[in-house]
């Protein structure tokens, strides 16, 4: 934000802008020619990087072999460490709303910040480079060096798994608040590791999906964040997609990482690959996939030598790698090859202020008809209702989930809010429905023998169980993902292990167990087996090679415990997948569910707390097991089986002062909006999601959320619709520059809730817009400056983000009918105007011309629209082009 002046106006007066302070007309000095400046994109700085430097000077000590070894992590996290030639581990951690640390699931604690789509609905980059710095301390504290994030991966389709994870389905919005989580992060010393590059919109057959795009979309939609955070981040390292990019993996792929990445952007950093995503031995290394993750024997080390040898590589080829990979351990760790300290966590007041400041400017008011919003706390009779409203729902699943500090429950928030504002109401509470994908984890109700909480894992070296216990340990978790977590240091490639817990249910009657296993297991109850997947065929959606969930019925006795005991390799199953793998093991894992039996009318107990209070707060959504890396969703309506929706409707015959709040890291099916009087999109929030939407409801903190994505009425209108998710493992990127608003605007296909909306519980109004020139030139550097101003004219203060769009009015090539080329975040208390200039320069104008392999600006009119979201321009202006040019970065 960058406000100019700020001055008082009365609220009823209307708004003047003052006239520019540069003056508003100005001389064309676009030079005479018809392509500049000449081809030369990028002239590489003459002076290296203290990092470069010094990677170059140790890269001379080394042997060949010892290159070799810098090619591949050492474990599953880490760089591999030469001591002896002063060369540290540099360690990695998930990412990208938190850092993790070494343990995939129930790992140290640590701050579980707002998810991707969340913190982009804030549109507020100074917060994202605050963000930036506190995540580069909890990576430090967790001992680690480089943060798997951010992700900026486009919201192609609203079902993707991981839009949560990223920020928007607009590549400017993406970019620009990136950068600023970037230079945050590094500010700190910790690298960021921008990912996945490239084209890597959905989880359905990731590794092996060929995308085939166009190079127009390509450059101006796909690449677009990558080549601004480059540009104005500088990020240390970029990790490479799992999929195919026309035709070749993007691991290997050498015109996205060669010839744009490192040629036309002069990248100087580092790229690693995704988990698992490195497939060649040259050919990737070659393209310029420098460090492969994690530490396998697959691709790199002795075929390396087999590579020189028939030269398909030479040894400047591994020089060149090895340089990147010093570079980057040299960036992070300096000479420190000094013993890695233990994790460790790091809670501080300041990190969680700030994610709960983040929650509140990230949650997105889509209506507020009668202004239900916000609620008086101290005279409102409330009742809670929903299945997301008594439980945490603080992120999406897969590799940005952790385990947080803490989470904040919605009830117990607004029953604290409440307490706190001097209420004295009961909050009435009824869940309405439950909407769990696989049974909740069983962990909450069980011990070990000695009666405390957790499993106890017995593990065996070997496949065979045999012998006496290598290990013995406890987790807490009945969810046993051990990706990363099995102890092969000590139990070896192919291991066995027993699980064993005690579980005790609260009340008596027909319960149901479920169990899912990744390779081979087997489970006994109080020492009978009732599920044997030793040799299970069908594949499900849990951790990213599970099968199914399975499900068994049992009668048990309240407070009587029955002991579960799971037998489990490392076996690859289904076994058809061992030729594909090429291996007879890969990771183990699997996971306890359990339910008890329920006689409630759900329904009918949400009717009733409805009927009898003022105010109906109903929490609906979804939650991480619907919305994570490793699938997408199959359906953009709220799960179950419309179980959600029929809740809000009764809800809402019963009360129609009712707040919905949807708590979902994507768009979905709203088919009561009409009705609905307000409706609040809540995100996942982090630790601090209840209480950032206990501050919202009550009017402690004021939304100021705008819409990273459209949300449409429903999933056939949206633009990918009929090329998701591709077949034969092909994708076609068929609706080309046409994603988002680009594609509703369009088609003319009105939206549920358009780009960039998100309402207030203020008003702003905008004023008239001065432009200090009417030419944009070709000259290096040239803008033009738009100023105008902006007032709260309601009775709270509030946040505006102006947004800026621009409309090219004659192009050789087509166009979308506008494009977000920039914003502003500004706070105004009630009653106050503040002026912002926003600054335009060839960016805000240009097009990728594959015939010419250029980016272009065309001569010709432009117009700015000025307004509060893609769909409510409140004023406009324009400028020119004289002679068109064209550039390269
Ligand atoms: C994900 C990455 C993640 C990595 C490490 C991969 O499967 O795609 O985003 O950083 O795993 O967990």
């Amino acid at each position: 934000m960058q406000p100019v002046s700020s001055a008082e106006v009365d609220s009823d007066s209307s708004i003047e802008a003052t006239s520019s302070p540069n003056g508003s007309e100005g001389p064309s000095t676009t030079p005479d020619t018809e392509i500049s400046p000449p081809d030369s994109p990028f002239t590489p700085s003459e002076k290296l990087s203290d990092a470069r430097q010094t990677a170059k000077k140790k890269l001379e000590t080394l042997t060949l072999e010892e290159k070799f070894s810098l090619l591949t992590a050492a474990d599953f996290w880490r760089t591999k460490a030469i001591p002896e030639k002063g060369i540290p581990a540099a360690k990695t951690t998930d990412g990208p709303n938190g850092a993790r640390g070494g343990i995939f699931v129930g790992g140290t604690k640590a701050a579980l910040f707002p998810c991707g789509i969340s913190l982009a609905a804030t549109w507020n980059k100074d917060l994202l480079f605050t963000v930036g710095q506190h995540l580069g301390n909890e990576t430090r504290a967790r001992s680690a060096n480089i943060l798997l994030g951010p992700t900026v991966c486009l919201h192609r389709h609203p079902v993707g798994g991981r839009n949560f994870e990223s920020f928007s389905e607009d590549p400017l919005l993406t970019g620009k608040m990136a950068a600023q989580y970037i230079r945050g992060l590094q500010e700190r010393g910790v690298s960021a590791a921008i990912k996945h590059f490239a084209v890597n919109e959905q989880e359905t057959e990731r590794n092996n999906m060929n995308t085939l795009v166009a190079e127009r979309p390509l450059r101006e939609l796909y690449l677009r964040p990558f080549e601004i955070a480059v540009r104005e981040a500088s990020p240390w390292a970029v990790m490479s997609s799992y999929n195919l990019i026309n035709g070749i993996h993007a691991d290997m792929n050498r015109h996205t990482l060669q010839e744009i990445l490192r040629g036309e952007w002069g990248y100087d950093g580092t790229v690693i690959s995704d988990w698992d995503g490195l497939n060649s031995t040259a050919e990737s290394l070659k393209a310029g996939c420098d460090i492969e993750f994690p530490f396998s024997k697959k691709w790199r080390f002795e075929k390396l030598q087999k590579a020189i040898d028939d030269g398909s590589l030479t040894v400047e080829d591994i020089d060149k790698a090895v340089e990147n990979t010093l570079t980057l351990v040299t960036r992070v760790k300096g000479d420190d090859v000094s013993e890695e300290p233990a994790e460790r966590e790091d809670n501080r007041l300041e990190t969680r202020e700030l994610i709960r400041e983040a929650g509140a400017q990230g949650m997105t008011l889509l209506k507020n008809d009668g202004s239900i919003l916000p609620i008086d706390p101290r005279t409102t009779k409330l009742a809670v209702i929903g299945p997301n409203a008594n439980r945490p729902i603080a992120g999406g699943g897969g590799s940005a989930s952790l385990n947080p500090y803490y989470t904040t429950i919605p009830l117990d928030s607004i029953k604290q809010a409440i307490k706190e504002a001097g209420g004295n109401n009961e909050v009435t509470f009824a869940v309405g429905c439950h909407t769990n994908k696989w049974l909740p984890v069983a962990s909450p109700l069980c011990t070990n023998i000695e009666g405390a909480p957790g499993v106890t894992i017995e593990w065996f070296y070997g496949d065979k169980f045999e012998g006496s216990p290598v290990l013995t340990e406890t987790r807490l978790n009945t969810d046993l993902f051990l990706w990363d977590s099995a102890p092969v240091a000590k139990v070896g490639p192919h291991w066995s292990a027993i699980a064993t817990t005690y579980l005790k249910p609260i009340s008596s009657g027909k319960h149901t167990l479920s169990f899912m296993s990744v390779g081979s297991g087997r489970l006994f109850v109080d020492g009978k087996e009732v599920l044997d997947l030793s040799n299970w065929t069908e594949q499900g959606e849990a951790m990213f090679d599970g099968s199914i969930d399975y499900l068994v019925d049992l009668e048990m006795e309240a407070g009587k415990a029955v002991e579960l005991k799971v037998r489990m390799t490392n076996e690859l199953r289904p076994i058809s997948k061992q030729k594909h793998h090429n291996s007879t093991h890969r990771y183990g894992g699997c996971r306890i569910g359990f339910k008890e039996q329920d006689h409630v009318d759900y329904i009918a107990e949400a009717v009733e707390a409805a009927r009898s209070a003022d105010v109906a707060v109903l929490i609906v959504g979804i939650d991480a097991e619907w919305e994570s890396e490793g699938y997408d969703r199959q359906s953009m309506d709220l799960p179950v089986d419309g179980n959600q929706d029929r809740l809000v409707e009764a809800v809402l015959a019963a009360n129609s002062r009712t707040v919905v709040v949807n708590q979902s890291g994507s768009p979905v099916t709203m088919p009561w909006a009409d009705k609905v009087p307000t409706i609040l999109q809540a995100w996942y929030q982090g630790q601090e999601a209840g209480n950032a939407l206990a501050d919202v409801l009550f009017g402690k903190k004021n939304p100021s959320g705008k819409l990273p994505c459209t949300f449409p009425r429903k999933l056939q209108d949206a633009p990918a619709y009929h090329n998701w998710p591709g077949e034969d493992l092909e994708v076609r990127y068929g609706e080309n520059l046409f994603i988002g608003y680009r594609h509703y605007e369009r088609a003319k296909v009105a939206p549920l809730f358009p780009f960039g909306h998100g309402l207030s519980y203020t008003k702003f109004e905008y004023g008239r817009p001065s432009i200090n020139k009417k030419v944009l030139s070709s000259e290096t550097g040239s803008t033009v400056e738009i100023l105008l101003a902006v007032s709260n004219i309601g009775k709270v203060d509030g946040a505006e983000t102006v947004q800026v769009y621009v409309h090219d009015e004659k192009s050789r090539l087509l166009r979308p009918e506008k494009e977000l080329v920039a914003f502003e975040k500004v706070f105004l208390e009630a009653g106050e105007t503040k002026h912002i200039s926003l600054s335009l320069d060839k960016y805000a104008v240009g097009y990728y011309d594959p015939s010419i392999g250029h980016w272009i600006a065309e001569e010709g009119r432009f117009d700015v629209l000025i307004g509060a979201s893609s769909a409510d321009i409140r004023q406009t202006i324009s400028f020119s082009v004289e002679k068109s040019f064209t550039w390269v970065f």
